[in-house]
């Protein structure tokens, strides 16, 4: 892995590694000592992805380029490689791009000379959400072998959708995907259930925002939505007492979900949100560690050792 662009050339090893340097992260074992600038570079709206990147890197001691679309020379015909290499020559050590184009790094991938940060691609990559997603679902069952985790809503349109299958695959769980008929996608091998069928058998349930903004025309599906596809306080009451709701964010509140079930007791959505900030620092960490733009020695370890055994000691479900 060069770049991080995607779940698909990962190895369960890797993403493991990850999840593991997050943890240290987050009991605060782990301290950044080397000067590094970042530049986060997002073509698309984001809350979530692109503020908890700016924690992760505070956090890292990295210092962050500001930039803004809106003001930026992009506004002047400047491309994306440009752009990104524009942030290279004056300095940038690492790049995080999200753009709404699923292909976008294949343009930048083999001409850069910094690592890039997939932080979100078209339709096709989200592989820091899923690498949240994935220490959420392990710090509540301890394992991901033989859970069944249910994506549910606009998978046609979502990267979140396919990073979150490939990547929870990888790792041992059993994936299907529910949702609106015209929401399907025949290009993506994994069972279809319906969302009653979701609702019985899910240990998570992963609900997904409507791509309204990826649409190219109407869909019929979108209304009484919540009613025929989202989860409404009936459903959440059949669900399995241990299971436990996802939501990349943003929720449209009584569309994929009842409003008063954000925060119910299944919900882990801010919990996720929280994860986020500690896989992200793991992300920028092993890529400049990969590049060689850091060292071993630039990380102050707390109470252990660096690449030792791992935290996550996997265990079956039931
Ligand atoms: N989950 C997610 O990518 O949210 P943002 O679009 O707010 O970054």
């Amino acid at each position: 892995m060069k770049h991080f662009l995607s779940v698909e050339h990962m190895t369960k090893e890797e993403i493991i590694a990850l999840l593991d340097m997050a943890e240290k992260y987050r009991q605060d074992e782990y301290e950044l000592t080397k000067q590094v600038f970042s530049a986060n570079l997002f073509f698309e709206p984001s809350t979530r992805t692109k503020m908890s990147f700016i924690v992760a890197e505070r956090r890292l001691g990295i210092e962050a380029l500001e930039f803004n679309t809106e003001n930026s020379s992009m506004k002047k015909g400047e491309t994306l490689y440009d752009t990104a290499k524009t942030f290279e020559a004056i300095g940038a050590d690492v790049l995080v791009i999200r753009h709404e184009s699923d292909d976008w790094a294949d343009e930048l991938k083999d001409r850069m000379n910094v690592p890039i940060v997939n932080a979100g691609a078209g339709k096709k990559d989200h592989p820091t959400q899923s690498l949240l997603d994935a220490i959420t679902i392990y710090q509540e069952f301890g394992s991901f072998d033989g859970l069944n985790i249910v994506i549910a809503g606009d998978i046609k349109h979502s990267r979140v959708a396919r990073s979150n299958a490939q990547m929870l695959t990888k790792l041992g769980a059993n994936v299907y995907f529910t949702g609106a008929p015209d929401f399907m996608d025949d290009s993506l091998a994994y069972p279809y259930v319906t969302m009653d069928e979701a609702i019985e058998m899910s240990d998570v349930l992963m609900l997904l925002r409507i791509q309204h903004e990826r649409h190219d025309q109407f869909s019929s599906s979108t209304v009484n939505y919540n009613e025929h596809y989202g989860l409404t306080i009936e459903r959440e009451k059949k669900m399995k007492e241990h299971a436990i709701v996802l939501h990349p964010g943003p929720v449209n509140r009584g569309v994929e979900i009842d409003t008063t079930l954000v925060e119910c007791d299944r919900s882990r959505i801010f919990k996720q949100m929280s994860n986020g900030v500690y896989v992200r620092m793991a992300v920028l960490t092993t890529q400049l560690l990969k590049w060689g733009i850091i060292h071993e020695h630039d990380i102050k370890k707390r109470n252990s050792t660096f690449g030792g055994q791992p935290v996550t000691k996997m265990r079956s479900v039931n």
